[in-house]
């Protein structure tokens, strides 16, 4: 024990590390009393961030980022018992930082947390808000598999629509004109230093304004902040009723932040990592992908809402959502903080969490994504083994019909059921149809050998309502 602490003393002397940290560890903090626990999300994000350093850097040097190897290498690294946990608490370890980076935004803004003098711990956590959501986004492409591909192909089409810089954009997201390599690249530096070195240098300013503004008191209605006399108050709170972070208050936050890392470990070890889906091909004609759950309501807002009104839902949404987080804390930055004087926040926070929560359930089930696990259909349905309708159903099945198309129940539901296609389409009907495509179904065009089209269609037109037979007899009464 002496041994340690001489060499603390000799460390501390030449560093003189406890003369900052000592202040920063005891620097006094309001008493939270019932709300306290409510004040340890922000340090828990935190904390979820850096077990996603941790565990990204022991992925990223497994990991090769190029098309030709990425998918392998995870491959081999899901393959192995270190590597399998540690993807698992990478990607539990992504869902947690969302969900937390959420709930401590939702607990901020409840409790008018962004007014005077913390209009800039908003804006800063704003910008992490923002960063940590193209993490995610970035993320999942590096798995480079069809789901990691197609949302970077999907998101990509999306931002082409922005008006004058809508090509720019798309070209600098692919970092060229399709998705490959240079996607690759691109979208591995952003994960991997950009974005991480933009969340270090805000969480640096955040952290600062968090102990140079001082922890929010809890609100209380009929007590509202008049910057004018807000320092001098919270001063005299702090000096009346304050009590030093560490241990009085941290010790929630140690708490919570070792209940997080145990929840993500113990997710990981029993559940494992996401699956990987098959690896990307592009020829795979497929127009929408499975997101992860905390992007996937946001695909499927954009793959539900009406035609007319995606152009403006796709520029507008976000842009009205920028804009009301940078105009919030400078627009309401004083007045009442307390919620029950704010009822309009309970409003504006239950139809988020419910917006999130109702499209990502229906992006979850709904047809607006095709079946990617679709199998081949199975013979009897196929009603043939050989000839070209049992090689029109193959064709069916490989390329992606099925995964939007239903077959006598088998299949995806995004597109018309098809079982009794026979009798509803003629031929030529079917040819123009699979050529030029039409509301979310791709155009086939280019895609088909004129063999694979006729197949198609000697499939298709044997689809018929088979006639109810024996007739079923009147019943003797
Ligand atoms: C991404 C999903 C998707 C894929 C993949 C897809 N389709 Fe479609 N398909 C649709 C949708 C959606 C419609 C309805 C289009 C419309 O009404 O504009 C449709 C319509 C059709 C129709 C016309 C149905 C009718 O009742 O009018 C036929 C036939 C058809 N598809 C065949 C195919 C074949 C064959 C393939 C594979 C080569 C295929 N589809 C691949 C989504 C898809």
């Amino acid at each position: 024990m002496r041994i340690f602490k001489r060499v603390w003393n000799w460390f501390d002397d030449i560093t003189g590390i406890s003369a900052v940290l000592g202040p920063l560890l005891k620097h006094p903090v309001p008493r939270a009393r019932k709300s306290a626990w409510f004040y340890v999300l922000g340090s828990a994000t935190l904390i979820s961030f850096f077990l996603q350093i941790v565990t990204g850097i022991a992925l990223a040097s497994g990991y090769v980022p190029s098309s030709g190897q990425a998918y392998d290498t995870l491959l081999f690294i899901t393959g192995t018992d270190i590597g399998r946990i540690v993807r698992g608490m990478h990607a539990f370890g992504a869902s947690a930082m969302v969900i937390l980076i959420g709930l401590h935004t939702i607990r901020v803004y409840l409790m008018g947390a962004y007014k005077y003098p913390r209009q800039m711990n908003w804006l800063t956590g704003a910008g992490l808000l923002l960063l940590t959501l193209l993490m995610a986004f970035t993320g999942q492409l590096l798995r480079w598999d069809q789901t990691g591909f197609w949302s970077v192909v999907i998101a990509a089409e999306q931002a082409g629509r922005t008006p004058v810089i809508g090509q720019w954009l798309a070209r600098f997201i692919m970092a060229g004109d399709t998705v490959g390599g240079a996607t690759l690249s691109r979208f591995f530096a952003a994960h991997v230093f950009f974005i991480p070195a933009l969340i270090f240098l805000f969480v640096a300013f955040h952290l600062y304004l968090v102990v140079h503004n001082g922890i929010s008191e809890p609100p209380q209605a009929g007590r509202p902040v008049d910057p004018k006399k807000y320092r001098s108050w919270y001063q005299a709170l702090l000096a009346r009723d304050g009590q030093p972070f560490w241990p009085d208050a941290a010790w929630r936050d140690a708490a919570f932040g070792l209940l997080v890392i145990v929840v993500v470990a113990v997710l990981a070890i029993v559940i494992g990592p996401p699956e990987l889906g098959p690896p990307p091909d592009p020829t795979i004609v497929e127009a929408s992908p499975r997101p992860e759950w905390y992007l996937l309501w946001y695909y499927a807002v954009l793959s539900l809402i009406p035609k007319w009104s995606e152009d403006w839902v796709i520029i507008l949404g976000p842009a009205i959502f920028g804009a009301v987080l940078i105009l919030l804390p400078l627009a309401a930055g004083k007045g009442e903080r307390s919620p029950i004087r704010r009822p309009w926040s309970f409003v504006i926070v239950a139809f988020t969490v419910f917006m999130i929560a109702y499209y990502g359930a229906v992006g979850h089930i709904a047809p607006w994504s095709p079946r990617m696990e679709s199998p081949p259909l199975p013979a009897q349905v196929v009603g043939a083994t050989t000839g070209p309708v049992a090689e029109g159903a193959r064709v069916f099945h490989y390329k992606g019909c099925l995964y939007c198309h239903l077959i006598s129940g088998y299949g995806g539901i995004r597109g018309p059921d098809l079982t009794y296609a026979g009798d509803i389409l003629t031929p030529a009907q079917m040819t123009t149809r699979i050529y030029s495509g039409g509301t979310n179904m791709p155009s086939y065009t280019g895609n088909l050998t004129s063999e694979e089209l006729s197949a198609l269609i000697a499939f298709l037109s044997s689809r018929h309502r088979q006639p109810v037979f024996p007739l079923p007899l009147p019943r003797k009464q």
